[in-house]
Formats: C-alpha cells, sequence, structure tokens
C-alpha cells in the first residue's frame, strides 16, 4: 500500500472513532485493516446535486483527486445505477442499485451484529465485497458467506476481495432464499433493505443467533430491525434507522401516474386541511404510521404537497386543502394512526419492535408480550 493510500484508509478509520461509531476496538482494527479503494471499480457513481440525476460519473483515471477523496470519506459510492445500464435510464432521475455503502453506516449495522471471532456469518447484499472483508476480519474468512443477486457485481466482488488477499465464500443467487448450504449461521446481515422478512433466513439462523437488516414501509425508508431467533421466531427492536437500497424482490413502486388523472381529480373529495397531522412533519410518526399502513406510500413533491398513494387511492395534502380518491380515505387512515402515535405518547423508532414467524410478521410497541401489537401484513 502507498503512503497515500494508508493515509486515507487511516483518516476514515479516526472520522469514524470521532464520531463515535467505532467505539468496539474489534471494529476499528478491522476499518484500520481493510483499504477501501480496493472494493471501489474504477468507475463510480457519486451523488452531485448539480448533475440533472442527482449523481456523476467519476472516473479514478480521469479525475483521481475526486475518486480517492470519495474512497476515504464518509460517503456512499454508488457502482451501479439502473441494475447496470451504462448510463442513467431517465435523464432525470439515477437509481442506485449497488453501491459500497457509506462506512459509518457500515459500522453501525456491525456494530448491531455484535460479531465474534468464530461466528459464521452470512451476507445478503455482497455488494463490492468491503463489508464482506470486514466481516472477515472480526469472525475469520472461513466463517463467512456472501450472497449477491447480480452475476457482474458478485463477479466483480470475488476479483476484489482476491486482490485483497480475503478468501470469504460468495455465492450469486437470490439471497431472500439464504444460503442454506452453509447454514445455519450465527448471524444473517442484509445490506439491502426489507419490507418482509423472508422465513428461510430465520430457518437458517442458529438457536440464539441475531438476524440484523435495514427495514423499511412504503412509507419511511428508513429503519433498521435485530431480531434474536429462538424457537422458529425472529424477534428484537427497531434500531437507529438506516437507508439501503430495496431488495430486488421487494421493490415496490407507487402506482400515482396510472391513477392520477383528469377524470379522478373531478371525482376527488375535496376539502380544507385543518391541523396539520405529525405524519406530515415528523420523522418518528411517519415511522409509526408506516408500520400501521403498510402498502400506503408517502413523498413529498416541491410545488405540489404531501402525497400519499395506495394500490387503488391516492391522497394529495397541500397547503390548506386535502384531495383524496378511491375507495381509501389515506390522509383520514393516516391522520387516525398519526393521533394513535401522539396519544401513544410520541414513541421513538426504538421503542417499536418486530416479530417474525411462520405464521407473519406482528409488529409492536413497548414490548412483545405486553405492548399493543398488530399484523403487518393483512
Ligand atoms: C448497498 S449494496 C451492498 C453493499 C455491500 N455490502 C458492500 O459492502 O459493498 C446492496 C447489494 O444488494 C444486492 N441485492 C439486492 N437484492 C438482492 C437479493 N435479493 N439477493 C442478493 N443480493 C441482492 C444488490 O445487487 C447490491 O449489490
Amino acid at each position: 500500500m502507498t503512503a497515500t493510500e494508508a493515509e486515507g484508509q487511516a483518516r476514515l478509520a479516526s472520522t469514524l472513532a470521532t464520531d463515535g461509531y467505532l467505539d468496539d476496538g474489534r471494529l476499528r482494527d478491522a476499518f484500520e485493516a481493510v483499504p477501501r479503494h480496493l472494493f471501489l471499480p474504477d468507475r463510480v457513481w457519486l451523488d452531485d446535486s448539480t448533475a440533472s440525476t442527482g449523481y456523476v460519473l467519476v472516473d479514478r483515471v480521469s479525475d483521481p483527486d475526486r475518486w480517492w477523496a470519495a474512497a476515504y470519506s464518509d460517503v456512499s459510492v454508488v457502482t451501479q445505477i439502473d441494475d447496470g445500464a451504462p448510463e442513467p435510464l431517465d435523464d432525470h432521475w439515477a437509481t442506485p442499485t449497488s453501491s459500497a455503502s457509506r462506512p459509518s453506516v457500515v459500522a453501525l449495522m456491525l456494530a448491531a451484529a455484535d460479531l465474534r471471532p468464530g461466528q459464521r456469518v452470512l451476507e445478503i447484499g455482497t455488494g463490492t465485497g468491503f463489508n464482506a472483508a470486514l466481516m472477515a476480519h472480526l469472525v475469520g474468512e472461513a466463517h463467512v458467506t456472501s450472497v449477491e443477486i447480480d452475476p457482474r457485481i458478485s463477479a466483480q466482488a470475488r476479483a476484489s476481495l482476491a486482490a485483497a488477499d480475503c478468501h470469504v465464500r460468495i455465492v450469486c443467487a437470490d439471497g431472500e432464499g439464504g444460503v442454506p448450504s452453509r447454514a445455519p449461521y450465527d448471524r444473517v446481515l442484509a445490506t439491502a433493505s426489507l419490507l418482509r422478512l423472508p422465513q428461510e433466513w430465520v430457518e437458517q439462523t442458529a438457536e440464539g443467533g441475531l438476524i440484523v437488516a435495514p427495514w423499511e414501509t412504503a412509507m419511511c425508508p428508513h429503519g433498521m430491525v435485530r431480531l434474536t431467533v429462538r424457537g422458529g421466531r425472529a424477534s428484537g427492536r427497531f434500531r437507529t434507522p438506516v437507508t439501503f437500497m430495496t431488495l430486488r424482490g421487494q421493490r415496490h413502486r407507487a402506482r400515482l401516474a396510472e391513477m392520477f388523472t383528469d377524470e379522478a381529480w373531478e371525482e376527488a373529495r375535496h376539502r380544507g386541511l385543518g391541523s396539520r397531522p405529525a405524519l406530515l412533519g415528523d420523522d418518528d410518526a411517519r415511522f409509526a404510521v408506516g408500520l400501521r399502513l403498510p402498502g400506503v406510500h408517502y413523498w413529498e413533491q416541491a410545488g405540489t404537497g404531501h402525497w400519499l398513494c395506495s394500490e387503488d387511492s391516492w391522497a394529495l395534502i397541500d397547503d390548506d386543502a386535502v384531495h383524496q380518491w378511491g375507495p381509501r380515505d389515506l390522509f383520514d387512515e393516516a391522520s387516525a394512526e398519526s393521533a394513535w402515535w401522539e396519544d401513544a405518547g410520541r414513541p421513538h423508532v426504538h421503542d417499536f419492535g418486530l416479530t417474525v414467524t411462520p405464521g407473519g410478521h406482528t409488529a409492536w410497541l413497548g414490548t412483545r408480550e405486553s405492548g399493543p401489537s398488530w399484523p403487518l401484513f393483512g
């Protein structure tokens, strides 16, 4: 490693440590030992608010300063957009579909997974292979299995791991099925976000083992669950929210364009707004309402207002009016759930939990035994 590379790596570890992400000394050792740049391709996409798609392509050869700065900064480095399209498919929008996640987020998730030497770990979403290499440092390379759905990303990760002299098992498959041939695992760690936990992950986790995964609902893209598996059931609380790209098979999109027509606007029920529900301005409220109303999308759009959208209905909330269309009064439903959240004492993300059994997903508030609980999907 050159002096510049070593200096970049030390600087990143030091930044993360100063910001409180590497309190566990073993985690700090791992970040100091694994060079992130070895896992980044020469051409990467970086966040850039001046670019029409929000991302700019940066080439290591033609713009080395920017490439190296990204490699050793606490930023996510996007390595694939639009499932491998050479250019964004839309002039105004690029969807990141693989990345080296932001190092502080990687550290948060590894800390939640509480990895110990000798534990068998399954990672879902190999991506660049950087996280797999960090895990190998923590548990031993023979104990790490990582599964990636995209063949090109998987092949690139294999090559990067080989270049880093790290010999973990890389599998190219849909990780929603886990990797049964290497089960059971003491830890299952997803680095792509879920709306539903695959039962296979529970079945492949050893008794007392942990599943750590980014969690999202259609309403709120931020979340993280840490579930302990016992007796075929996975249960635990939500943790500090993180945001990841969604597992391929669980991607979802609001169907507003098909339903928001001139005719629908004529038919819509229009009225004054009155008081504004907390969910329009509070992340904790939106997280809670997302758990109460799965399948209802929410977003705010400059110039129009706040939108809610389900399979068959939509609502628009602008400065002083509400417009609702379809069989569901989505604004009224969301407002009622937002009022429930206020009545419950405005609980934080960490106050909620999730239990997954072969029979389904149950969300709860407070404790699983005594708090209010409700089925997540019907
Ligand atoms: C944020 S990246 C992972 C970052 C990675 N852990 C790293 O260290 O670079 C998410 C990855 O999950 C992969 N992915 C999405 N759905 C998947 C699935 N069903 N099974 C396996 N991998 C999946 C994507 O192709 C992408 O490479």
